[in-house]
């Protein structure tokens, strides 16, 4: 048996905009994640009734009891506490979380929050551009502060934002809808610096107003393989790391852009506006962990810039390829998933070491899974052994990395039960729970244990893993 520490914070994870539904409800406004799923209604489930957790949280936070959790991670809607974004507090989205927070902690289920997950009000959108205009940071401050004010007192694990470092590259994320295609590297780079310093504010304000806490950030982790044992591909691979991933983190955790991204910057001519006092702010703004979510590695190889391609041209978005620095390429030794995740444990076991080698601070996993059509059978089972195999490697990593000196306090995978996919619609499922509906019918929406929940029950059970 690979024991794990007491303590250990079993958990998993979901966010609001995948899981609640319940969209326009007590006086919740629209957000970008709500308007981006409502452009593919006719083609998938969208985010109006999701997993309907807002009707059936009581139900829920049940089965979470059952299954044994130590932790649930998830995530407040903005737009149900503040539904313009900026202006009137909603008492109502207040309350809803109050229930959901007070019953997990009934049962012994400890709360740890995200504050932005993709789902921005819309109405920001509309007032600022989003993220593009400092309007934003003050928006984001002011919510953070309410959050914190009204569940502090209960709620001592927050995330600030969920993987700023993948949303950033994903243009309808951040709402680039009318962005002349010119101007779209400047929007970003300014759009994704003014993330930074709202999340060192809401870093600072949680340290300031909730006794106890622990904040940090949520990365979308990366770790790439070079394709080859040329210096200029393992230098590709790096770089991949670096442009995705590590900027960030070094961001969060000096204050500062790194060298090499600040050079990017200058050279594409996209530096981003700045106001005299980010700096003080960035730097004082300290994370207490590094939460990583992880679901597969890249390999990467040189590419030249040439006529065509000036330094810094970028192809695609979520793996773009980057003109004088990297190209992704597939790995020939890994199997992926129905949905094109390359598998790889040993991935989760490289990142957290590389993280906690470079940051030293504790780490924790709030995302990790396998997205797949899952078959319910005729007497209402679900046989995932798949994913099954898949956590079981994962957590084998989780431990692994624990021996080689990590210091991990939780492993919460994605999702607690089936969710809307971020893009892919309600027939990629991740859950330990079978929510009875798909993409066009909204069926029963009941609940259904699967095999990999018996399973995960039994690991959190033992504290450990055979
Ligand atoms: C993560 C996101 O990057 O990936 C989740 O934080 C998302 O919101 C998860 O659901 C899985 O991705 P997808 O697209 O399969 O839902």
């Amino acid at each position: 048996m690979k024991q794990f520490p007491d303590n250990f914070l079993w958990g998993a994870s979901s966010s609001a905009f995948q899981i609640e539904g319940g969209w326009n409800e007590d006086g919740k406004g629209v957000t970008v994640a709500d308007y981006n799923s409502f452009q593919r209604s006719h083609l998938q489930a969208d985010s109006k009734v999701a997993s309907d957790f807002y009707h059936r949280y009581e139900e829920d936070i049940k089965l979470f009891k059952e299954l044994g959790l130590k932790a649930y991670r998830f995530s407040i809607s903005w737009a149900r506490i503040i539904p313009d974004g900026d202006g009137e507090i909603n008492q109502a989205g207040i309350d809803f979380y109050n229930k959901v927070i007070d019953l997990l902690i009934k049962n012994g289920i400890k709360p740890l929050v995200t504050l932005y997950h993709f789902d921005l009000p819309f109405a920001l959108v509309e007032k600022y551009n989003g993220w593009e205009d400092r309007a934003c940071i003050d928006a984001f401050r002011r919510y953070a502060q309410t959050c914190y004010r009204a569940f502090g007192d209960r709620v001592k694990i927050w995330q600030v934002n969920n993987e700023q470092n993948l949303m950033i590259r994903v243009n309808e994320r951040m709402n680039m809808y009318h962005t002349k295609p010119e101007d779209i590297e400047r929007v970003r780079a300014q759009m994704d610096y003014n993330m930074f310093v709202a999340h060192a504010y809401a870093t600072n304000d949680c340290h300031a107003m909730v006794e106890n806490c622990q904040i940090g950030p949520a990365v979308s982790s990366t770790m790439t393989y070079p394709s080859s044992n040329k210096p200029e591909d393992i230098w590709a691979a790096k770089m991949n790391d670096n442009f995705k991933t590590n900027y960030a983190l070094e961001m969060y955790c000096f204050g500062d852009y790194p060298g090499y991204y600040k050079n990017y910057l200058k050279k594409c001519g996209i530096y981003p506006i700045t106001a005299p006092e980010d700096g003080v702010v960035l730097k004082q703004a300290k994370p207490d962990f590094i939460a990583a979510n992880y679901y597969r590695t890249l390999v990467a190889s040189y590419l030249p810039a040439d006529q065509d391609h000036p330094v810094g041209t970028k192809v695609n978005d979520i793996d773009f390829d980057l003109y004088g620095y990297f190209k992704i390429e597939k790995n020939p030794n890994l199997v992926a998933s129905a949905y094109g995740a390359q598998i790889d444990p040993m991935g989760l076991r490289l990142v957290l070491n590389e993280y906690y080698r470079q940051y030293r601070l504790p780490l924790i996993v709030t995302e990790n899974g396998l997205g797949t059509p899952d078959e319910l059978t005729d007497d209402d089972k679900i046989h995932d052994d798949y994913r099954i195999d898949y956590i079981k490697q994962h957590i084998l990593a989780c431990y692994d990395a624990m021996q080689d000196g990590v210091e991990l306090f939780g492993y919460c995978p994605w999702s607690v039960i089936d969710l809307l996919s971020s893009h892919q619609g309600f027939k990629k499922r991740y859950g330990f729970v079978y929510v009875n509906r798909d993409d066009s019918d909204l069926k029963d929406l009941r609940r259904i244990k699967k095999d990999s929940f018996y399973w995960y029950q039994n690991v959190i059970r033992h504290n450990g893993i055979s």
